[in-house]
């Protein structure tokens, strides 16, 4: 199913208290990334805990996006988007990329070394690993977006620690 932006969303009850799902949400640490894009819509980009792999052949990611967000229709126009994993010296542009600091769209990626690989979308320099994707197609969940895309080239780091997000903090995942 693509993503129709008249479509009504479907309605769920919500079966348990809303701050008792943050709390335990909390509770489950996850790396975090900057997911970029770039291209006739302009670039964007934002901080995102919500992603994973689906399948391995065709290689394929998805990562969720509140409706809201100034970068989700950026990356849908565009059709491509990167998802670079952060190492732990990197928290300080997670806090860019998560709107903490008052920048917008481009002007976050006034921190950190950019380049690309092959859709365009900006790969970080200092990240763990990019993901270079074509998006495919978008699942409406309630608030959120499902991004689907097709992982067209990656880049891999020697080494490097870690940045995770749990109990609502970083934390540094120290790497052998
Ligand atoms: C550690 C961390 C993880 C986050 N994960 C997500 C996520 O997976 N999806 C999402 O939509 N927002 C996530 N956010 C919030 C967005 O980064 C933030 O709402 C957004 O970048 C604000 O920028 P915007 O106004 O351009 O959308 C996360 C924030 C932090 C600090």
């Amino acid at each position: 199913m693509t993503y129709d932006p008249g479509a009504e969303a479907p309605q769920f009850a919500p079966p348990i208290d809303a701050d008792r799902f943050r709390e335990a949400m909390s509770r489950v640490a996850g790396a975090v990334h900057i997911v970029t894009t770039a291209g006739p819509a302009g670039l964007g980009g934002l901080t995102a805990s919500a992603v994973a792999p689906i399948t391995i052949e065709p290689p394929m990611m998805l990562f969720c996006i509140t409706k809201t967000s100034s970068s989700a229709a950026r990356i849908m126009k565009n059709g491509v988007f990167c998802i670079n994993t952060l190492v732990a010296a990197d928290e300080s542009l997670a806090e860019i990329f998560a709107g903490r600091t008052g920048h917008h769209l481009e002007e976050r990626f006034a921190t950190g070394t950019w380049s690309k690989l092959k859709t365009g979308a900006p790969v970080l320099e200092t990240a763990l690993a990019a993901f270079d994707c074509c998006f495919v197609e978008a699942k409406e969940v309630s608030t959120h977006l499902i991004m689907i895309g097709v992982v067209e080239a990656v880049e891999i780091a020697s080494g490097g620690d870690a940045l995770l997000y749990t109990h609502r903090k970083y934390q540094n995942l120290l790497v052998d």
